[in-house]
C-alpha cells in the first residue's frame, strides 16, 4: 500500500504562528507535527508516501528530504491552490495509480494508537473505501468536522461541517482508505463539483460519490484519543496527550544538586537545570538553560530556549524562545525565538514576587519587554 499525507493548507486558525511556519512543522512534544503521521504509517508497514505541499514546500522538504532519515520514501506533490482535500486526491492519481489500495492521512491529525490495525484490515477488505470515525459527544464540535451516519456496518450518509448535527452522527477523522475506484469521482459526467466554499470536498464530495455509486464504504472506530490540531487549544491538548503517554527519565544534560525533579523527564544534550523544580512529564530539548524556575507538567521546551526566574506549565516553547520573570504561565504557545522578559526590581524579587501571567500566545521572533 501507498499513502498520501496532506501538508499544505493555510493554518489560519493557528495564526500568528502560521504566518511564519507551515502548521505541520509546529512541534508537539518537541517533534514536528508531520512526523506523527509519517511514523504511524511506517509502523503500519507503509513507506511509499506522497506528500501534498503548497508554496511552503521548501520548509517541509527541508525537514523531510527524501524521507530516508525517517525510514520512508517521499514523493512531493505540489498543489498550487487550496482547492480542497478531494483536489489533493485528484492531483495525486499519477502517484497512487499503481497502488491497489492506499491511505490518505491529513497531516494535522494525530491519534494515540496509530493505524496499523486499520491498515492490516483494509489490505484484505472487500470495502472500496473506509473512513475512520470518532464518537464525539460535544455536538458543537461536530459543526467543524465531517460526519457520517452508519447502518448495518456501512456508511450510508456523509456531511461536511453540519449546521445541525444529528444524535447519530459520528465524526470523520482525517484518515481515509481507498482503492483505485475513488478516481472515478473526478472524471466523466458525474464527477464531483466544488462545494459552496469552492473546494472538492472529501466527506460530502468523494465519499458521497462512492456511496451514491454503490461502492462499499466501511469504517473503523478510533478508540483512543484523536486530535486534529487546527486550533491553538488543540495543539496544547495534543502536546499534553502525547506527553501523558511518555514514560521515562533520560538526562543527557546537567541537573544541579539545587534542583528537584519529579515525574517523567527528557533532558537533551548540553541543557542545564539550576536551582529549579521540574514536575514531569516534561520534555526539554538541547542546549536549554533553566534557572530559578519551576517547570510544571505537560510542558515541551524546544532546543536553545532560556527560562529564568519563571513558572510555566502545560505549554509549548518553540526552539530559541525565552522567558524571564514570568509567573503562572499556563496553556501557552511561545513561537520560535520569541522572547518575553518582565523587568522586576531586586526588591520585588527578594520578596518572591513577580507578575502573574496566565496565557500567552506569541508568534515567532517577537520580543516583549514588560516594565
Ligand atoms: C477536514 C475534513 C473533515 C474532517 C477533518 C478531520 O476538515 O474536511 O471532514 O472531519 O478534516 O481533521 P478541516 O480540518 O479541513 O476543516
Amino acid at each position: 500500500m501507498k499513502a498520501l499525507i496532506t501538508a499544505g493548507g493555510r493554518g489560519t486558525r493557528l495564526r500568528p504562528l502560521t504566518h511564519s511556519n507551515n502548521k505541520h512543522l509546529l512541534p508537539i512534544a518537541n517533534k514536528p507535527m508531520i512526523l506523527y503521521p509519517i511514523e504511524h504509517l511506517r509502523d503500519a508497514g507503509i513507506t511509499d508516501i506522497g506528500i501534498i505541499v503548497n508554496e511552503t514546500r521548501s520548509e517541509i522538504e527541508g525537514l523531510l528530504g527524501d524521507g530516508s532519515k525517517y525510514g520512508v520514501k517521499i514523493t512531493y506533490i505540489f498543489q498550487d491552490k487550496p482547492l480542497g482535500l478531494g483536489h489533493c486526491l485528484k492531483i495525486s492519481e499519477g502517484f497512487l495509480r499503481d497502488a491497489d489500495r492506499f491511505v490518505m492521512y491529513l497531516g494535522d491529525n494525530i491519534l494515540a494508537k496509530g493505524i496499523k490495525e486499520f491498515v492490516d484490515d483494509f489490505k484484505n477488505s472487500s470495502n472500496n473505501a473506509c473512513m475512520t470515525l470518532v464518537d464525539i459527544k460535544d455536538r458543537e464540535r461536530l459543526k467543524s468536522l465531517g460526519v457520517a451516519e452508519i447502518k448495518d456496518g456501512r456508511i450510508v450518509a456523509t456531511e461536511e461541517k453540519p449546521q445541525d448535527p444529528k444524535p447519530n452522527h459520528l465524526a470523520a477523522s482525517g484518515i481515509y482508505f481507498f482503492d483505485g475506484n475513488v478516481f472515478k469521482a473526478f472524471n466523466g459526467d458525474g464527477a464531483i463539483k466544488p462545494s459552496a466554499r469552492g473546494e472538492l470536498e472529501i466527506t460530502s464530495g468523494v465519499f458521497r460519490y462512492l456511496i451514491e455509486h454503490d461502492y462499499k464504504v466501511g469504517y473503523y472506530n478510533i478508540t483512543g484519543w484523536w486530535k486534529d490540531t487546527g486550533k491553538m487549544d488543540d495543539l496544547i491538548d495534543a502536546n499534553r496527550l502525547v506527553l501523558d503517554k511518555f514514560d521515562g527519565f533520560k538526562n543527557e544534560g546537567t541537573i544541579s544538586s539545587t534542583s528537584e525533579v519529579e515525574g517523567d523527564l527528557l533532558l537533551g544534550k548540553g541543557s542545564v537545570v539550576e536551582k529549579s523544580q521540574i514536575l514531569g512529564p516534561v520534555v526539554i530539548g538541547e542546549n536549554v538553560v533553566i534557572k530559578n524556575s519551576r517547570i510544571g507538567a505537560y510542558t515541551a521546551i524546544g532546543n536553545n530556549c532560556v527560562i529564568e526566574d519563571s513558572e510555566i506549565e502545560n505549554s509549548i516553547l518553540m526552539e530559541g524562545a525565552g522567558l524571564t520573570n514570568l509567573k503562572n504561565v499556563t496553556g501557552s504557545l511561545i513561537g520560535f525565538n520569541a522572547k518575553i522578559n518582565k523587568f522586576v526590581s531586586k526588591e520585588i524579587k527578594k520578596n518572591g514576587g513577580g507578575p502573574d501571567v496566565s496565557r500567552i500566545i506569541v508568534g515567532d521572533d517577537s520580543v516583549i519587554s514588560l516594565a
